[in-house]
């Protein structure tokens, strides 16, 4: 059987006091609509239909960049949950099986929880509702249960006191066959406190349909919506708490786990060891067996087996270590290869480049890739020695083999096996300091005394 996805996204999220729609907002350097559509994957989704409203074009935008298959509706008007499931209706036409309802603003949804979902709609039940019992049930819909059958859901604002001390909870996760989720929509009104369509009506309905609903429940974590900035900060924290634990049982170390942030696709091999303090930002790959020593930030890169990075150091997109690489304290890295066993150990920036295998890239050496208006290119040949505090100005060769003086400013290919001075013949005057210093300090002198 077949499944979609309905993902409502149409909410301004008020409480985030932001400009941006709520659910482009970030964890782990996705938006909170990539993680919905994440969680939902699990189903293998015939479609995903994701319904926005406000800022709908900055939201189609990032659905399309999480999932380019992925239809986006447009809900103009906030009429409510119920409403916002229609709007996916001409999008599903002609699809056959279910469609689950998740919230472009719940991240956490677990495979295991659609998949017991998926369960108990096989089992019998028309419609199956995600439950939950929340610390502090609060505002939440909820679920009036008659033995293991749903009968209905109620709306707080609605709710008789009695009703409010159920405490079993919905999250809003539904699921139901689609043409009949349709079917049963069709029936719903906003006669009701907040003069919304809701969702939650559908129970009910199929209820006086003779339809049989269901719960499945998780725990308050999973359901865990982002209304505002604490909540946005909390779901960091969880999702952080997470990828540590599953780096740590992928057989990666991590001597300080809770130092050590990852981003939503951050990709450890066996046997990597992470010290404290290593921030990775999005699209890393770490290979098996590599150490990034503290304090050092990772985006875009990848780092091969053997490599070590850091302390304190720097990779930026496109930076590719190669097997044994060594990028040092104080080393930033951006669009360059840096080749098996090659050595950028200090201070160096290399960006825009190429570094051949066994090179030494000596302490402070600078690939002066902008001009201010182009970026160059520079290539280091294999087994190159770059001396200390080398300007290699860009574009630019140095050969395999070749050696640059410390202190050069290359500006000219240098080819296979040459030595390049690029600096300025060194004179020495002896006895000169020791004249010129005797001199000021007799100048000193005479003004103190004048000044007495
Ligand atoms: C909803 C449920 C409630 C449940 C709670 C769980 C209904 C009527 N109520 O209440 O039972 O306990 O979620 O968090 O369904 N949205 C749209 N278009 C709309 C309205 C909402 O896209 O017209 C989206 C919102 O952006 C949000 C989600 O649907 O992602 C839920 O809407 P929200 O207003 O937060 O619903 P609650 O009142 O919290
Ligand atoms: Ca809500």
């Amino acid at each position: 059987m077949t499944t979609s996805l309905i993902i409502l996204a149409a909410g301004q999220g008020t409480r985030m006091q932001s400009d941006q729609p709520k659910v482009l907002h970030q964890i782990a350097h996705a938006p909170l609509i990539a993680h919905a559509i994440r969680a939902g994957a699990s189903v293998a989704p015939e479609r995903i239909v994701v319904v926005a409203g406000h800022g709908a074009e900055a939201v189609a935008k990032a659905t399309n960049e999480a999932a380019p298959e992925a239809q986006v509706v447009l809900q103009s008007e906030q009429l409510g949950t119920g409403h916002a499931v229609q709007q996916a209706r001409s999008a599903l036409e002609g699809v056959t099986g279910d469609a689950i309802v998740l919230y472009g603003d719940t991240p956490f949804i677990r495979p295991e929880t659609l998949s017991a979902m998926a369960k108990a709609r096989a089992s019998g039940h028309a419609v199956v509702v995600l439950g939950f019992e929340p610390v502090d049930p609060a505002r939440y819909g909820r679920l009036k249960m008659s033995g293991d059958s749903l009968d209905a859901i109620v709306e707080f604002k609605d709710a008789t006191d009695k009703e409010r001390a159920i405490t079993l909870c919905n999250s809003g996760v539904i699921c139901a066959d689609a043409a009949e989720l349709f079917s049963l929509l069709d029936d719903v009104t906003n006669d009701n406190a907040s003069g919304e369509y809701y969702l939650t009506d559908v129970i009910a309905i199929a209820r006086a349909r003779g339809l049989s609903c269901g719960v499945v429940t998780c725990d308050e974590a999973e359901t865990m919506g982002i209304n505002s900035r604490a909540d946005l900060a909390a779901a960091e924290a969880a999702f952080q708490s997470r990828a540590r634990a599953e780096a740590l049982t992928a057989g990666v170390t991590l001597t300080a786990p809770e130092t050590v942030y990852f981003a939503h696709d951050t990709h450890l091999g066996r046997d990597a060891t992470i010290e404290p303090h290593v921030i990775f930002g999005p699209g890393v790959t770490v290979e098996t067996g590599a150490t990034i020593r503290a304090f050092s930030h990772l985006e875009g890169c990848h780092v091969s087996t053997g490599a070590i990075v850091g302390p304190y150091a720097r990779l930026r997109p496109g930076a590719e270590l190669a097997n044994n690489a060594k990028v040092g304290n104080f080393c930033e890295v951006k669009n360059a290869e840096v080749g098996e066993g090659a050595k950028i150990n200090h201070l160096s920036y290399i960006g825009d480049a190429t570094v051949g295998d066994g090179a030494n890239i000596g302490a402070g050496t600078v690939t002066c890739n902008y001009d201010g208006y182009f970026k160059h290119h520079t290539e280091i040949g294999a087994r190159a020695f770059i001396g200390s505090s080398t300007m290699l100005v860009a574009p630019v060769r140095v050969g395999d083999e070749a050696l640059t003086a410390s202190g050069s400013v290359i500006t000219r290919d240098v080819e296979d096996g040459a030595l390049a001075l690029g600096r300025a013949r060194q004179t020495t005057k002896p006895g000169l300091a020791r004249k010129l210093m005797g001199k000021l300090k007799a100048a000193k002198m005479a003004k103190m005394k004048e000044a007495k």
